[in-house]
C-alpha cells in the first residue's frame, strides 16, 4: 500500500470531480460535501474521462459525459447503461485539509 498526498481539499468545489495521474493510473477524485472518493477515471463504456461528467451528490455517483452511464463511488459499479463493468475505486481521504489516496502496489483497485 503506498500514500499519495494529492492537493488541498480547498482546491476542489464540492459535487465537483478532477483527474490525477498517480504510479500510471488515471483517477477521477471527486468531492461531495467534504468527502471525498477516488474512481478509475476511464468509462468502462468507452475511453472517456469520468472527471469530465457530473457529479451526482444523491446517488454518490458520478455520470459519464458521453453516454449517460452513472457510476457508484464507492463501488465503482455501474448504476445505469451503456456501462456494464465496474471502474476500479481506491481508497481516498482528507488529512489535515490534504486529499490523501492509498494505492495498493499490486491490484488495480478495490473493484474486482
Ligand atoms: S463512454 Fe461513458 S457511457 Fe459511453
Amino acid at each position: 500500500m503506498t500514500t499519495h498526498e494529492l492537493f488541498p481539499l480547498d482546491e476542489l468545489e464540492p459535487d465537483s470531480a478532477r483527474r490525477v495521474e498517480v504510479s500510471g493510473r488515471d483517477i477521477a477524485v471527486v468531492r461531495i460535501g467534504d468527502d471525498v472518493y477516488a474512481i478509475g477515471d476511464t468509462c468502462s463504456h468507452a475511453e472517456v474521462s469520468l472527471s469530465e461528467g457530473w457529479v451526482e451528490p444523491d446517488d454518490c455517483a458520478i455520470e459519464c459525459v458521453a453516454h449517460g452511464a452513472m457510476f457508484d463511488l464507492e463501488t465503482g459499479e455501474p448504476l445505469s447503461l451503456p456501462a456494464t463493468r465496474a471502474v476500479p475505486v481506491y481508497e481516498a481521504s482528507v488529512v489535515d485539509g490534504m486529499v490523501v489516496l492509498k494505492l495498493d502496489a499490486g491490484s488495480g483497485g478495490g473493484a474486482s
